[in-house]
């Protein structure tokens, strides 16, 4: 069975990662979407928030689950029998980090492996950043962000 992990901050999550997610649920038998619990990164939405609105946006997937983890992602994968990480690529800024993450991620467990999936051309310049950007700014980010969680994320500028 492929069972994989999608990770990230999803801060908050956004029409760009529920398009990896979507696409990675077709064709992995099992995706795990986990949220980093980053101590070292000041977060806009806490991570039972963070959780939440990826439970509200993957709701009718049902090979899909969300949790979240502390410290080394390899090591909640081995935990939880996971041998792959699903990665999205924009652009080539996302592929020097993410490169490096992947060989670093080989280096520490070779038994797992990370796909990389390129970005929906619909979705390549969008980031949790630029929503909370334009949101913070007034702006519509209806067409950013899924329709679920819309509301929680104005909310969070009013
Ligand atoms: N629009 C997108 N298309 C494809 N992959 C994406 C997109 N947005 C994010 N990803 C991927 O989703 C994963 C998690 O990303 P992350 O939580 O850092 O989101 P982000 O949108 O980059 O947020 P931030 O602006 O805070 O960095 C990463 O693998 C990232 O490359
Ligand atoms: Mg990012």
């Amino acid at each position: 069975m492929s069972k994989a992990i999608y990770p990230g901050s999803f801060d908050p999550v956004t029409k760009g990662h529920l398009d990896i997610i979507k696409r990675a649920s077709k064709i992995l038998d099992h995706v795990t979407v986990a949220v980093l619990e980053n101590p070292r990164k000041v977060a806009t939405f806490d991570i039972e928030q963070r959780v939440e609105m990826l439970h509200l946006v993957t709701k009718d997937y049902s090979n899909v689950e969300v949790d979240y983890y502390k410290g080394l992602l390899i090591d909640y994968a081995q935990n939880k029998n996971i041998s792959i990480i699903v990665k999205g690529l924009r652009a080539m800024s996302d592929f020097e980090f993410e490169f490096q993450m992947a060989l670093v991620n080989q280096k520490l467990n070779s038994s797992i492996e990370t796909m990389f999936m390129m970005t929906n051309n619909k979705y390549s310049y969008l980031s949790s950043s630029i929503v909370k950007e334009i949101a913070a700014l007034g702006g519509d980010i209806s067409s950013l962000v899924p329709p679920e969680v819309y509301n929680m994320i104005v909310e969070k500028y009013k």
